[in-house]
């Protein structure tokens, strides 16, 4: 099976792809988890990217669209997987159908604007497993570390409120008409993001007509 998840930033689409992942047994390519990983190695793609992340702003095409080819091409994509934060313009949509890759279902994540920011302002994410917690939706156990790896939990460069705006505008502008593209091909099914986690798994997966 082949996913996308579609959503604004802190719409909970890694959140939902990390469990739908786990339950499905196939994995989840987020680009934004690749390219924070370039940037802490500092590799030449990192360097490329970093200053287009901090000001919330998307990273250019070709970088991406070079970054998930490369990614799709490795052993465990053979039986599916979840696209997290990908495609996030038609340019990028439309590179998905230059590679003849098909896919199944859309799942579009909706919260209010208004709730974004409390979410992101709150999130934590793992530096080691890159698992991703809220202070208060979604605490790890011990509230520091995480609870899958025991790494210290830290906070994103691009979660500041100054950013997580930009972060929005963006979404908005570039990545919303997504919603069309891929309605008119009848694969979008709408989820409307809950307050409990669980709920919105609950939704996803009955989306995804999977138990
Ligand atoms: P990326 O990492 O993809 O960030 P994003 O789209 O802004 O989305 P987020 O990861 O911030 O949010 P999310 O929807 O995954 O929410 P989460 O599950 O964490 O991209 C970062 C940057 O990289 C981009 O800005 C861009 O510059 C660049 N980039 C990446 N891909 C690109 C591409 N294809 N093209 C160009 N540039 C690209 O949840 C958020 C918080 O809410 C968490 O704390 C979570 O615990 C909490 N939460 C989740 N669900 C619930 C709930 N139901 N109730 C309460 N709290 C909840
Ligand atoms: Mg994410």
């Amino acid at each position: 099976m082949k996913i996308i998840f579609l959503g604004a930033p802190g719409a909970g689409k890694g959140t939902q792809a990390e469990l739908v992942a786990a339950k499905a047994g196939i994995p989840t390519i987020s680009t934004g988890v690749i390219l924070r990983e370039a940037i802490k190695n500092k590799t030449p793609l990192g360097v490329s990217a970093q200053s287009y992340i901090e000001k919330g702003q998307l990273v250019p095409d070709e970088l991406v669209i070079d970054i998930l080819t490369a990614r799709l091409k490795e052993s465990d994509c053979a039986n599916g997987y979840i696209l997290d934060g990908f495609p996030r313009t038609i340019s990028q949509a439309e590179a998905l159908d230059k590679m003849n890759i098909t896919i199944d279902k859309v799942v579009n994540i909706y919260v209010p604007d208004e709730k974004i920011v409390e979410r992101l302002a709150g999130r934590r994410s793992c530096g080691g497993c890159g698992a991703t917690y809220h202070v208060v939706f979604n605490p790890s156990a011990d509230g520091v570390h995480c609870t899958h790896c025991g790494k210290e939990l830290t906070q994103r460069a691009d979660d500041k409120p100054e950013t997580i705006k930009e972060r929005l505008r963006v979404y908005h502008e570039q990545t919303a008409p997504l919603e069309e593209f891929y309605r008119n091909r009848g694969i979008l099914c709408d989820v409307v993001g809950q307050e409990e986690l669980s709920e919105t798994t609950a939704l996803t997966m009955k989306a995804l007509d999977l138990k």
